[in-house]
C-alpha cells in the first residue's frame, strides 16, 4: 500500500526477510522483464555490497535497504544523473523524517554532522547507446545503534537514531522516500535534469568551497564549481578548470 499515490516507483513492492544483496535481487526480476517501478526491500542482507567492491553492513531489522528498477529511454552515460536524483530523494526524506539536517557530499553520500547515514549503489544493463534498466540500491541507517556498525570503517558513520536521540519509524521512512523518488522521477522525465542538479547542489556542502579530490594517483586542490551533465565534478585550479569523474573529496 506504500506507493498508492505514486505514478511509477512503489506501484509493486516485494519485502523479503533476507536476501544476499536486494540489488542483485532486483537485477534478476529486471532481467526477467519486471515492471518499471517495481521494488524490492529486505530486513536482512547476507552480502549487502557498498561501493567499490565493499561489504555494506545489514543488520537485521534496524535500516532500509531496498532496490528500485527504472526503465528510463536514456543513455548509459546519462544514467549517473539517476545517482543525484537518488541522493537528492533520500536528503528530502530525512528532512521530512526527522529534525536533522542532512548534507550531501559528491558523489552520492547523505552526511549528518560529517558522519555517513546512507549510501547509493546503482547497477545497470546497457547497451551502447541504450539503457535496458536501472537498479537504483539505497541503504539508509536507520536505527542502527552505535555497536552495530563494523570496527573497521574508513569514514564516520552513523543512524538517524543515533543523530536524532529517537527511533524513526522505517514503514513511514520508505513510504515517504518512494514518494519523493515518485515525484523527482516524473519531474526527471518530464523536465530533464536541470532541476536535480540545482537542488544537489544548494544540498551539497561543498559549492564554493576549497576540496581535496585523490583519484587515482593522483591529488588535486581546488574550489569546487559545479557538477556537470553526467555528475562530474567541475573544479577550479588556479583558473584552470578540471573535471572529476570519480575519486574521493575532503573539505578544507
Ligand atoms: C556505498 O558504498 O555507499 C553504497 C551502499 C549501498 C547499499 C545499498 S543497501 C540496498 C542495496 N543493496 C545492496 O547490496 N547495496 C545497496
Amino acid at each position: 500500500a506504500a506507493g498508492l499515490a505514486n505514478k511509477r516507483i512503489g506501484t509493486k513492492i516485494i519485502c523479503f526477510n533476507e536476501t544476499d544483496s536486494t540489488n542483485n535481487v532486483a537485477f534478476k526480476l529486471a532481467e526477467d522483464g519486471a515492471a518499471e517501478g517495481t521494488v524490492v526491500i529486505a530486513d536482512t542482507q547476507s552480502r549487502g555490497k557498498g561501493r567499490l567492491g565493499r561489504e555494506w553492513a545489514s543488520p537485521d531489522g534496524v535500516n532500509l535497504y531496498c532496490s528500485i528498477i527504472l526503465r528510463p529511454s536514456i543513455t548509459p552515460v546519462a544514467a549517473s544523473q539517476l545517482t543525484f536524483l537518488s541522493v537528492v530523494a533520500v536528503a528530502r526524506s530525512v528532512e521530512q523524517s526527522t529534525p536533522l539536517q542532512p548534507w550531501i557530499k559528491w558523489p552520492n553520500d547523505i552526511l549528518i554532522n560529517g558522519k555517513k547515514i546512507a549510501g547509493l549503489l546503482n547497477e545497470m544493463s546497457a547497451e551502447t547507446e541504450k539503457v535496458n534498466f536501472v537498479v537504483l540500491g539505497i541503504g539508509v541507517n536507520v536505527n542502527m545503534r552505535s555497536e552495530q556498525f563494523p570496527a573497521d570503517l574508513r569514514h564516520p558513520a552513523s543512524s538517524l537514531f543515533i543523530e536524532g536521540g529517537v527511533p524513526v519509524n522505517r514503514n513511514d521512512f520508505v513510504r515517504t522516500l518512494l514518494h519523493e523518488l515518485d515525484a523527482l522521477y516524473d519531474s526527471y522525465l518530464v523536465d530533464g535534469y536541470g532541476a536535480i542538479r540545482e537542488e544537489w547542489l544548494a544540498r551539497s556542502q561543498m559549492y564554493g568551497r576549497q576540496v581535496r579530490v585523490s583519484c587515482q594517483d593522483r591529488v588535486m586542490t581546488g574550489v569546487v564549481k559545479g557538477i556537470d551533465d553526467i555528475g562530474a565534478l567541475l573544479l577550479d585550479l588556479d583558473g584552470r578548470e578540471e573535471r572529476v569523474l570519480s575519486g574521493d573529496v575532503t573539505i578544507l
